[in-house]
């Protein structure tokens, strides 16, 4: 299959997918990012990987922006739209177009706090578990069906730095696996709400 992986900054998730792909029906055709100079471009071009930036900042609007990155995506007529990272929220348009075939890493055991600064909400709420969510991306922000999970403990000393962490390196197994799901064609996105794997509800 042929994939297209979206970025804003490090890149330590598409690091982990460009590691699987090898091992999964998985070929990255591109790697693009809103922000120019993020390490994941490197990462990109470490791997021989095609990489462009196209900066958000330069577009008039969010539709427009959208416009150019659905142009450029489509060059590479990809079966899977990987948001490895990609801070930006999408237009209806957008989701539209990929739905089905558009999946997001979430750094929050969904439907727990969706949006930003996920790991200090978990500690200020006294939760004792935490962790990460691979979804199908619909209209409602982080609110597309929870595909898989992994969790971690929340210690009593924990800071959102070493909660962070800890949860990225879940990521960075959650992440290719549910990816290889999808390549083997188990994984589908029914409507809006549900999902399943291997023909069973999610
Ligand atoms: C990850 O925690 C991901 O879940 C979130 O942003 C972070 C990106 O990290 N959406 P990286 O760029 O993959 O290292």
């Amino acid at each position: 299959m042929n994939g297209v992986v979206l970025i804003s900054g490090g890149g330590s998730n598409l690091q982990s997918i460009i590691d699987s792909a090898g091992r999964i029906n998985l070929s990255i055709q591109c790697v693009v990012s809103n922000r120019p100079n993020v390490y994941g471009l490197k990462r990109a071009a470490k791997a021989n990987i095609p990489s462009c930036v196209l900066d958000h900042n330069l577009f008039e609007s969010r539709g427009d922006f959208d416009q150019a990155l659905m142009s450029m995506i489509d060059d590479h007529h990809p079966d899977i739209v990987i948001l490895a990272g990609f801070m930006r929220i999408l237009t209806d348009e957008f989701i539209n177009k990929y739905q089905g075939r558009l999946l997001n890493i979430h750094p929050s055991l969904l439907p727990k706090y969706p949006g930003l600064n996920t790991h200090q909400q978990a500690i200020d709420a006294n939760d004792t578990s935490h962790g990460a969510s691979v979804h199908f991306v619909t209209k409602t922000l982080d609110g597309g069906p929870v595909i898989a999970q992994k969790e971690v403990k929340i210690n009593p000393e924990e800071s959102a730095e070493t909660l962070a962490a800890k949860v990225l390196k879940q990521e960075h197994v959650l992440y290719p696996e549910v990816i290889h799901w999808y390549t083997q064609g188990r994984l589908k996105l029914l409507n809006d709400t549900t999902a399943t794997l291997d023909e069973q509800v999610i």
